[in-house]
């Protein structure tokens, strides 16, 4: 049997390899930590790494610092995940332009930016560290805590965001 989850999120970033992968096995952490039932997936606007484990710096800088990457393989955006998920979290501003284009009518799916939800952020987009080195995953390691920590929060203080 399988009991449906108070809050279902889907993480969406470009290829599904660096940052929306990292966004899952954070916020899945810090929310199992605060004792909150949640679904949550990630999934890339283009499916050129479809069936792909993380990329190893995603890996190195994830598992370094106790996260689980344990079912992550890659995988695109697809319809369904409009309806099955009530907020979809975009990593940029480009992502969430393409998400808004694939949504289908009808579809309860709330898109919104990520890092928007940290307070006084002066960021809005989690940089894409794809063609960079490994520091750049460390700093997007520490954007996507701080707004996985202001999600659970979120959850925690009120059930209507569901
Ligand atoms: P992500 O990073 O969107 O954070 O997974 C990227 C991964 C792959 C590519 C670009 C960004 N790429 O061009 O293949």
């Amino acid at each position: 049997m399988t009991t449906k989850s108070d809050y279902s999120v889907l993480f969406v970033c470009l290829g599904n390899i660096c940052r929306s992968p990292l966004a899952e096995a954070v916020f899945h952490s810090k929310a199992r930590q605060a004792g909150l039932s949640v679904s949550v997936d990630s999934a890339g606007i283009i499916n050129y790494h479809a069936g792909k484990r993380p990329d190893p710096r995603t890996l190195e800088v994830g598992q370094s610092n106790g996260y689980s990457f344990e079912n992550s393989y890659a995988r695109q955006v697809e319809a369904t995940d409009f309806t099955r998920f009530d907020h979809i979290f975009a990593m940029d501003k480009n992502n969430l332009e393409a998400l808004k284009a694939l949504q289908p009518k009808g579809s309860h799916a709330q898109l919104q930016l990520f890092l928007p939800l940290i307070q006084d952020c002066h960021k809005t987009e989690v940089p894409d560290p794809y063609y960079g080195g490994v520091q750049g995953f460390r700093q997007i390691l520490q954007l996507i805590e701080q707004a996985s920590d202001a999600l659970v929060e979120l959850i925690k203080r009120t059930s209507s965001v569901k």
